[in-house]
């Protein structure tokens, strides 16, 4: 793309400002610059004007199999499960392109060191939890491992570097998802530097879509998957390709399946699955209104109980007829540090969006989806923050209780 291209696609959009020091820059920070704005998708910034927040539908709860009536069916559904996985119909599917700003750290979050006297990132620590299972299947499975432009280089040299963690590496396929600009209250797209638009992952919900785009398609044909796990980077405790979660699945007859935990109280902030006029849907905590959020049955438990832990199982025959379905973009308010008068500045409070869709949002175009009750303490250790709540601290001291030497 030349300057004239530029600036006519930016007249389009009235987004001219990124240009404002364009004649400052030198040869290859304009081309920098060039290159950025051609890569950026400003239909996004359309959400913008459309964006009401969506009014909810009749919301009930959802039913789950709960953590007994696992237990009752242990081995059925584990049997199946293994079996599943011998034969090669479940792959995993990591999500690794979020920027982990929470935590504050400018590597991968997955390089996050979780170690006490030694040094045991996340990554690691998500492999190992994968080998248990592998090893008990007897077979690796495929794992696929999302990332984003701002991440991608840094993650495969560390899988390179750390020997895949002796897993089979022609089983391990990075691909990466798209990144959106962000902008500011006013909808104008900012500069994080002069020569650099500000761009970020344009959220999670684009998975299944980047992995079709990346020319994955094919493979899960040749290897006949049938299910994939998605799993969150950032939970310690994660099962991955759990047996009995792929077992119980597969013989509710649903098309996918989530993990959920009990939620510990009305304002933990995790999404509850449930029904939205009678489909099941998940309510991020932000949407729920408070009188559902703390509603209780006859027996003391919340009504809206059941919080979801970023571990879905997708049937890939449904995700290939509803995955280009348009889903619903979310606006994140942040505070994004850009160039303004000519100057950096990196704000404390939030200044403008980010737009991004959801992975939750797909389990409703699935249609069914069984909801698969999990006990949080020994599957739920998640690492947002540095400390207090869902941290660092609070998954090392989960980790410990399971038994993982840090
Ligand atoms: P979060 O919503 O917690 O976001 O991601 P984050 O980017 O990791 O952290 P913050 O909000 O900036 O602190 C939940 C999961 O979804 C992935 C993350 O990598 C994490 O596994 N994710 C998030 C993506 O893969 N892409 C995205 O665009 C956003």
């Amino acid at each position: 793309m030349n300057y004239t291209d530029a600036k006519n696609l930016l007249e389009k959009y009235g987004q001219t400002q990124l240009l404002d020091y364009y004649d400052e820059l030198t040869p290859s920070e304009q081309r920098m610059l060039l290159d950025d704005i051609s890569r950026t998708d400003f239909g996004v910034l359309e959400n913008l004007n459309e964006h009401v927040s969506s009014e909810l539908g009749k919301l009930s709860p959802a039913d789950a199999l709960s953590v007994e009536d696992i237990q009752k069916r242990r081995h059925e559904y584990e049997e199946e499960g293994l079996a599943a996985i011998r034969s090669g119909k479940v792959a995993a599917v990591l999500l690794a392109g979020g920027q982990g700003t929470r935590l504050g750290s400018s590597l991968p979050k997955g390089m996050f060191n979780i170690g006490v006297t030694r040094t045991l990132t996340i990554f690691e620590q998500q492999m190992n939890n994968i080998k248990e299972v592998t090893e008990r299947a007897g077979c690796m499975f495929h794992i696929f491992i999302m990332t984003s432009d701002l991440n991608d280089e840094a993650t495969r040299q560390y899988f390179a570097d750390s020997g895949y963690f002796g897993y089979d590496s022609n089983k391990i396929h990075f691909y990466k998802q798209k990144l959106a600009p962000a902008c500011s209250e006013q909808g104008k797209v900012y500069l994080e530097l002069k020569y650099k638009v500000a761009l970020s992952p344009n959220g999670n919900g684009g998975w299944y879509s980047s992995l079709v785009d990346a020319g994955y398609r094919q493979l899960l044909e040749s290897e006949g998957i049938e299910w994939l796990n998605i799993y969150a980077v950032d939970n310690v405790l994660q099962r991955i390709c759990d047996p009995v979660f792929v077992g119980a699945t597969i013989k509710s007859g649903c098309a996918c399946s989530g993990k959920v935990v009990k939620k510990v109280s009305p304002e933990e902030r995790v999404g509850v699955l449930c029904k939205e006029d009678g489909h099941p849907t998940i309510v991020e905590y932000y949407e729920m209104p408070a009188s559902l959020a703390s509603l209780r049955d006859p027996d003391g438990q919340l009504t809206y109980r059941y919080g979801v832990i970023l571990n879905y199982l997708f049937s890939v025959a449904v995700l290939d007829k509803i995955y280009r379905d348009k889903l619903p973009c979310h606006l994140a308010h942040k505070a994004i540090p850009h160039i303004e008068g000519g100057v950096r500045v990196t704000p404390s409070s939030p200044c403008g969006y980010k737009f991004e869709t959801l992975a939750v949002d797909i389990v409703r175009l699935m249609g069914s989806c069984l909801a698969f009750e999990v006990v949080r303490e020994k599957e739920f250790a998640p690492v947002k923050n540095r400390t207090g709540v869902d941290s660092v601290e609070s998954a090392r001291e989960l980790l410990q209780l399971n038994g993982v030497k840090l």
